[in-house]
């Protein structure tokens, strides 16, 4: 088969298709015949060596893909040959047959596509953790989420539009403002301003006028995806007894809250880690990626595929992401390698 291979960390460019024995899947096990790929930005991280955990080289890299359940190792019963399945695995999705634990691969249901879920599973994962079962999001709650045109941002839209949720979508340009609105967000924020002083006025001016309450009511919940400075402003917008969930650092410094302004203000941080849930909470997750699905199939999300790339093209696909440049998700086609 043909996949990426990391010999050894490095910038994306340094990595490239290599020919490789096709694996056969071990005890617990599932070989799916991979026919789509979702990217994200944790995996520009692990291609350089910058994720959490790094895996032995060398490695095929890659979580999220879709596609055909060719064989199955002793002892998996979640799944059979020929069924359509999608996947979320630590490494390996980059190739074009991907072996996965079978607690990782959930069926598609009727009518769903390789590519949605490929696109989906990370993204969504990760908004439903934020929002279910971390912010524990109720309808009629006001949500600022941010990096929202990005891929968790635009998941963690749709997720909490649709437990009827009011979503203030805060993004760093007008092109991306207008796609947040398209994703259902009922106001974009702007995030531009000279310092985290003129950022912290700036928010709060416009998640008060976007309330449309006095200023200062503020938002029940922010989901944070980007870091630094915005994690700072973003916990001055919460409202009495608001929450604040830690998704990422997209931006690249990680901030410190300080405990005095937590405590003045009745304030709860609290992080979503999405990889960790499936070894604690395996239950709990998988009804998680199925009330998605479902969601799905029923035709109420929107995967927001903004580009397609060969599996070939991953390193032109991910100048997309590292550049700061998507919005919505990349999906790579495994069969062009
Ligand atoms: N908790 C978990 O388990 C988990 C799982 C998946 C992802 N994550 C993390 O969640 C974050 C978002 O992931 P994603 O897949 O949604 O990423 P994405 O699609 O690339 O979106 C990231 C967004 O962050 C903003 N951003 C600010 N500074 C940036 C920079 N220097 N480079 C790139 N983007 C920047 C951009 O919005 P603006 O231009 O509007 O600022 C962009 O739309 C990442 O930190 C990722 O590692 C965490």
């Amino acid at each position: 088969m043909r996949a990426v291979l990391v010999n050894e960390f490095g910038p994306i460019e340094s990595h490239a298709i290599a020919d490789l024995p096709d694996p056969e899947p071990g005890p617990g096990e599932v070989l799916i015949e991979n026919r789509a790929i979702g990217i994200n930005f944790p995996d520009a991280l692990m291609l350089r060596g910058r994720y959490q955990k790094r895996p032995p080289r060398p490695f095929v890299p890659g979580r999220d893909c879709a596609g055909v359940v060719r064989s199955v190792g002793d002892g998996v019963n979640r799944c059979k040959p020929g069924d359509r399945i999608v996947a979320q695995v630590f490494t390996g999705a980059f190739g074009q047959l991907v072996p996965a634990p079978q607690e990782r691969c959930f069926l598609l249901p009727d009518g769903v596509s390789f590519e949605d879920a490929a696109a989906m599973i990370t993204v969504f994962n990760t908004a439903w953790v934020a929002i279910d079962m971390r912010a524990g999001v109720q309808p009629g709650d006001t949500v600022l989420v941010t990096g929202a045109a990005g891929g968790v941002g635009s998941a963690a839209i749709q997720l909490c539009k649709a437990r009827g949720a009011t979503v203030l979508a805060a993004v760093s340009s007008a092109e991306k403002a207008d796609f947040v609105r398209t994703c259902g967000a009922d106001a974009a924020i702007d995030t531009n301003a000279s310092d985290v002083d003129a950022l912290k006025s700036h928010l709060k001016a416009q998640v008060g006028a976007a309330t449309g309450a006095a200023e200062g009511r503020g938002c029940d919940a922010v989901i944070e995806t980007v870091g630094g400075d915005l994690f700072e402003a973003s916990l001055r917008v919460l409202r009495f007894a608001g929450k604040l969930v830690i998704v990422g650092f997209a931006g690249g410094t990680i901030p410190a809250a300080k405990a005095n302004y937590l405590l003045f203000n009745n304030l709860t941080v609290m992080g979503a880690p999405l990889d960790i849930q499936f070894d604690m909470v395996y239950a709990d997750m998988e009804k998680g990626v199925n009330a998605w699905l479902a969601l799905l199939a029923a035709g109420k999300l929107d995967s927001l595929i903004s580009a397609r790339y060969p599996l070939a093209g991953f390193v032109e696909a991910f100048g997309e992401i590292t550049g700061r440049n998507v919005m919505g998700k990349i999906v790579l086609d495994p069969a062009e390698a």
